[in-house]
């Protein structure tokens, strides 16, 4: 590993970002920053926060991750947006960026994501969201007179599934049942380890699932939007009584950078949307929404492609946040409701229709064949 004076001659800045106890951020590292949320980050924190300083965005580029998703930020922050393509699991690769950019704070969001691709195949999920986890962590604590804050983006899921009614809180055991949300879990706890053994600030959030404009159609609400659109059938797993609590993306960015400035260093805040609904009602709510929007006379209602598939193995059943902590420590609430916010998911993948068309090339194509292949219809 480098010598950890030498990014200091190096280390430039526009501006600065107050947070708590007069520290400031200049230069965030952000991993992941070409995915579906990490790219609405990106685009919340440099044109409506108050985030002052550089973005340095280090994105593989798996199949999850498109640079396309930020043209318009290269393009309007030639002098505060930075991207470089590497791999989080790369150590000199990711000591260079720290010492070329003088990186103070860190949001990392890189993980492979998809329970389902999880199940198929576990390799790249322990690679990239543990050990790829580990190596920002060594990083962090080799430059540790510099890092104000690490932030670690991760998921409701590590809580496993609450069938009874309650809420996951911040003291909720782990239970993950998946190895997407083992691996998640397990991240959680180095974030938190290190933070406790080598008093590296760090904070942890645990949030709901998010749907919002990006977002690769290979999860439920895009996947359904746009197969809605083409009239293809509508993969409900199992009975489609599962529950899950959405969130709309920009305001999980948002709750992201509110525990960035002022949460309590070493803790954990779970975010959530308020908004319990079991998929089948998602997707009979997507279908209907489009039929208004785009109706096509003569045509039968979308919600007669919905078909009943296979279940997923170890599908939980209801997940349910409750994000009192955020709200009363920091003041964070939603403010999208699910009504609001997936007519404006619709209306943005309706207005990205070339978006889309690159998205579904390629690897998406061949994911989606392997996939609905092995699901039987029931
Ligand atoms: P995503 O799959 O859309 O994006 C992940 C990004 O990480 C991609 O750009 C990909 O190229 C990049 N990446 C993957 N492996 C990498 C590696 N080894 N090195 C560098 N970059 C790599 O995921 P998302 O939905 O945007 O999720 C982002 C984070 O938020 C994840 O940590 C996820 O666990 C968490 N999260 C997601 C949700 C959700 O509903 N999507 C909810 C809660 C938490
Ligand atoms: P998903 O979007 O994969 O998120 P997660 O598994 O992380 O919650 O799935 C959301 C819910 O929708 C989950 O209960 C599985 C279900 N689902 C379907 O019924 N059909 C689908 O085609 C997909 C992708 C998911």
């Amino acid at each position: 590993m480098q010598n950890r004076s030498a990014h200091q001659n190096v280390k430039l800045f526009l501006g600065e970002s107050r947070c708590q106890k007069g520290i400031f951020m200049k230069n965030m590292l952000v991993t992941g920053g070409c995915g579906f949320i990490g790219s609405n980050f990106i685009r919340y924190i440099l044109s409506e926060s108050d985030f002052k300083g550089r973005i340095i965005n280090v994105d593989k580029l798996t199949y999850a991750g498109n640079p396309e998703n930020l043209a318009v930020i290269d393009k309007n922050f030639p002098d505060r947006y930075y991207f470089i393509k590497a791999d989080i699991c790369d150590r000199q690769a990711m000591a260079m960026v720290f010492e070329k950019y003088g990186i103070d704070s860190v949001c990392h969001f890189a993980a492979e994501s998809h329970v389902d691709r999880s199940i198929a195949k576990p390799d790249a999920f322990i690679k990239t969201n543990i050990n790829g986890t580990f190596n920002l962590l060594e990083l962090a604590r080799f430059h540790k007179d510099e890092i104000i804050l690490f932030h670690h983006v991760s998921t409701d899921e590590v809580y496993g599934s609450i069938d009874d009614g309650g809420y996951f809180t911040e003291e909720t055991p782990y239970h993950p049942n998946s190895p997407y949300s083992a691996s998640k879990a397990a991240s959680d706890h180095l974030v938190r380890a290190y933070g406790t053994t080598y008093g590296i600030p760090v904070t942890i959030s645990n949030c709901s699932n998010n749907y919002g404009p990006y977002q690769f159609p290979e999860k439920l609400i895009p996947l359904i939007l746009l197969n809605a659109l083409e009239g293809k059938s509508l993969p409900v797993y199992g009975d489609g009584l599962n529950i899950r609590d959405w969130l709309y993306v920009k305001d999980h960015c948002k709750a992201i950078w509110t525990i960035m400035k002022n949460g309590k260093r070493g803790e954990t805040y779970n975010i959530g949307g308020r908004c319990e609904m079991c998929n089948i009602d998602v997707v009979k709510i997507i279908c209907n929404i489009i039929d208004k929007m785009m109706p096509e006379p003569g045509k039968q209602p979308r919600r007669n492609l919905i078909v009943f598939v296979k279940d997923r193995p170890g599908h939980d059943q209801r997940y349910a946040i409750d994000f009192s902590k955020l709200q009363k420590e920091l003041g964070w609430v939603p403010d999208e409701s699910f009504e609001t916010g997936i007519r404006k998911t619709i209306r943005w993948y309706l207005d990205n229709k070339e978006w889309i068309e690159r998205v579904k090339s390629g690897e998406y194509v061949s994911w989606i064949k392997k996939h609905y292949n092995f699901l039987k219809t029931v």
